[in-house]
């Protein structure tokens, strides 16, 4: 009998314990700019459209289960958020401070083993791509690098970068594989997306990338290689479920238009929606194979005149640009203003990979789609927000802060005005991040 009483006793102590706490949602009050706000929620953002945003000024935000539970203007705040002698609320005072969803990045290739800074000295030095790639640089370099590194290893250099993106305001991210080029790297690399899926508080979704490059034990015979990613690691890949999409490398000196079929043909088959890698480096109808096979989106588009503007033209797959890449290897850039002037919803992403985007800084995104995309700073926090969450599949649940949308947040420090954040493009201007309801610094 004593013993079932100390027993209970002991609950009971944890139970007050729990109660003290365990807050039963976070209140963040006195915002100055609450940004991305929607009542009824959109999937994506096109056009004109795309220089509006929705915010609240003096705004208060309530987040509850790791979801967004209610906002509105700090005059009409429900009494029962009143905190004074309230135990049960966490509350931080924003004053001076904006309120942003997190940023959705939807292509990465975030996961790759070393870097590659010798190639950036030799191109600064002068040496063109494929002067590098023939001293054994590029996309083969990489994959030279992560097939010579552990899991586990990978897994740990990896998330690094994951913690650094969080820092910088990441709340969703899209990885790609790409850098094993045979079943058990590619296999490799997507065990890892898995494992960042399930021990980071980031949502993530993985994409299957085998057609980033030919191997060199292929190069005469291509076929047989586009052969191995339909036959082998597409099936080897469904059976273990590691990816969400399938994306290929359509462009010049890469995959053909023809290649890019049969592989999205074959994805299809175990259900793996595209988002393609399409005319970085030429016109290579990369644009209009993706919406053939209706991918989510395709990326890059340096390479975009009308025609895949028209095809774009209201069509479901995304147009994503990497204002990174493009900066990072002097590319021309994306039209950026021709789409959306054209009626096009855009989307932005970082492309962070070792070769022509080492970052993943959404915030520096940004100002480079304001700076050399002439996008407005509305435009460019749609793409950044909404539309990058569509071109993840994460538009219902991400991208804007919504009722019921996963509590996905951060919040920034003292800055005059929401366009303050695109304007200071080297200052760190995020102070609190919240991922799934939890403050996470
Ligand atoms: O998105 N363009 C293809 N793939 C990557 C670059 C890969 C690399 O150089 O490692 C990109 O830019
Ligand atoms: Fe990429």
């Amino acid at each position: 009998m004593e013993i079932m009483t100390s027993f209970f006793n002991i609950c009971y102590l944890r139970l007050v314990f729990l109660r003290l706490n365990t807050y039963m949602g976070l209140l963040i009050k006195n915002i100055k700019g609450l940004v991305q706000v929607e009542e009824k929620p959109k999937l994506k953002v096109c056009g004109k459209d795309m220089s509006l945003i929705n915010r609240i000024s003096d705004a208060y935000l309530f987040l509850e289960n790791g979801q967004i539970s209610d906002f509105g203007k700090m005059a009409d705040m429900p009494c029962k958020f009143n905190t004074s002698g309230n135990t049960d609320i966490q509350m931080i005072d924003a004053s001076g401070k904006f309120v942003f969803p997190s940023f959705c990045d939807s292509h990465t290739h975030l996961v790759y083993a070393g870097s590659r800074e010798q190639e950036f000295t030799d191109k600064i030095r002068g040496l063109s791509y494929e002067e590098i790639a023939e001293k054994g640089g590029g996309i083969l370099n990489s994959a030279r690098k992560l097939n010579e590194t552990s899991e586990n290893e990978l897994f740990n250099q990896s998330m690094i970068r994951v913690n650094e993106i969080i820092s910088l305001g990441t709340g969703a991210v899209e990885i790609k594989s790409g850098y094993g080029l045979n079943l058990a790297a590619e296999l490799k690399m997507l065990r890892v997306i898995k494992r960042i899926k399930e021990t980071s508080p980031l949502e993530v979704k993985a994409t299957f990338l085998g057609a980033h490059a030919v191997p060199a034990e292929f190069k005469d015979n291509r076929k047989k290689y586009v052969d191995v990613v339909i036959s082998e690691m597409i099936p080897a890949v469904s059976l273990e479920e590691l990816a969400d999409y399938i994306d290929v490398f359509c462009d010049k000196g890469f995959f053909t238009v023809e290649e890019t079929e049969r592989i999205l043909m074959a994805g299809l088959k175990y259900g793996l929606q595209a988002k393609i890698h399409a005319n970085e480096l030429d016109f290579s109808g990369g644009v209009q194979v993706g919406i053939k096979y209706d991918a989510l989106s395709v990326d890059h588009l340096e390479r975009s005149g009308d025609a895949e503007i028209e095809a774009l033209k209201g069509r479901e797959t995304m147009p994503t640009l990497l204002p990174g890449s493009s900066f990072f290897t002097g590319l021309p850039e994306p039209p950026a203003r021709k789409m959306i002037d054209a009626g096009l919803p855009v989307a932005l992403a970082s492309d962070y990979n070792p070769g022509s985007s080492p970052s993943g800084n959404m915030k520096l995104v940004m100002s480079l789609a304001c700076i050399n995309l002439k996008m407005l700073p509305e435009e460019a926090i749609n793409a950044v927000t909404i539309n990058s969450a569509y071109a993840m599949g994460l538009s219902e649940t991400h991208g804007s802060i919504a009722q019921g949308k996963v509590a996905n947040i951060f919040i920034t420090k003292e800055i005059p005005s929401y366009e303050f954040l695109p304007y200071a493009f080297g200052s760190n201007l995020i102070e609190t991040i919240i991922l799934k309801g939890k403050i996470i610094n």
